[in-house]
C-alpha cells in the first residue's frame, strides 16, 4: 500500500513565541494515524524538535543547500537539518522556483544530497496558469519530475503536485484536474506518494482526499492553526477510511 502523508508548510510565518504555541497546540490535539509533518522556518527547527519529540509529528525543513558544508553564506546544509531532527525536506517549491530562480538542475542536486543524508525529499512540481492555458501543464510537470528524479532511487521520495495558480487563492484545483494530473504522475513514478497542495482547507479536504491517486496534502495557510490542520487530517482519514 502507498504511504499517506500530510505536511504543513508554514512558509515565512510566525515569530518564535507564536511558532512554539502553535507547535504545542498541535502536539496536544493531533492524534491521527497517518504520517504528519510540520515544516517551520529554519530558525525554529531546533525548538520544535524538542516539542515534537515523543509525539506523532515529524519535523521537516522548507529548503536546503545541496553541499554538505562550506563558504555558502546564508545557506543551510542537509547535515544541519539532520542534526536538528529533520526527517523531511521540501524541495523545489514553486516559490523557490519562481521567486528565488531555482532551476531543475539545482533541485536535482538537492534531491540527491537529501537522500544521501537520509532526509526524505518532498519534491514539488506544478505548472503556472499561463503554462496550463497554453496546454503545456503535463509537459511542464513531466520535465520537472524527470529532471528532479533523474537517476534517483525513489525509495523515500515524496512528490507534491502544487499547481502554482491554486496556491494561496483559497480555491484548489478542481477534482477533474487533480485526478488527471495525479493519474499522469502515477504513470511516471508509480508507488511514490503523491501529495496535492494549493488551497487545501477543511472544507475541501474530503473531496480532494477522495481522489484515488491523492496520497496526502501539502498544506500552507490552513496549517498555521492547530485546529484547522487537525480538521484537514481528520477529513483526509475519513475519506481514505483510515481508523
Ligand atoms: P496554500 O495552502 O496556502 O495555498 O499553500 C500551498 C502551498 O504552497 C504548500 O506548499
Amino acid at each position: 500500500m502507498r504511504k499517506n502523508l500530510i505536511a504543513a508548510n508554514w512558509k515565512m510565518h510566525f515569530d518564535l513565541i507564536t511558532a512554539l504555541n502553535v507547535a504545542r497546540g498541535m502536539v496536544e490535539i493531533l492524534d491521527n494515524k497517518i504520517e504528519t509533518v510540520v515544516c517551520p522556518p529554519f530558525v525554529y527547527l531546533d525548538r520544535l524538535n524538542e516539542i515534537f519529540n515523543g509525539s506523532s509529528i515529524w519535523l521537516g525543513a522548507q529548503n536546503m543547500h545541496y553541499e554538505d558544508e562550506g563558504a555558502f553564506t546564508g545557506e543551510i546544509s542537509p547535515i544541519m537539518l539532520k542534526s536538528v531532527g529533520c526527517k523531511y525536506v521540501i524541495l523545489g517549491h514553486s516559490e523557490r522556483r519562481h521567486i528565488f530562480s531555482e532551476s531543475d538542475s539545482d533541485i536535482h542536486k538537492k534531491v540527491i544530497s537529501a537522500l544521501k543524508h537520509g532526509l526524505k525529499p518532498i519534491v514539488c512540481v506544478g505548472e503556472t496558469l499561463s503554462e496550463r492555458r497554453d496546454g503545456r501543464a503535463e509537459r511542464v510537470v513531466e520535465r520537472q519530475i524527470v529532471a528532479a528524479l533523474d537517476g534517483v532511487d525513489l525509495d523515500g521520495v515524496v512528490v507534491a503536485y502544487e499547481p502554482v495558480w491554486a496556491i494561496g487563492t483559497g480555491v484548489p484545483a478542481d477534482v477533474e484536474t487533480v485526478k488527471e494530473m495525479h493519474g499522469f504522475l502515477r504513470e511516471l513514478i508509480e508507488d511514490v506518494p503523491i501529495l496535492y497542495g494549493g488551497s487545501v482547507k477543511d472544507r475541501n479536504a474530503f473531496e480532494l482526499a477522495s481522489i484515488e491517486d491523492v496520497d496526502g496534502f501539502l498544506v500552507g495557510s490552513a496549517s498555521l492553526s492547530a485546529q484547522s490542520f487537525k480538521k484537514i487530517i481528520d477529513e483526509f482519514e475519513k475519506a481514505k477510511g483510515v481508523n
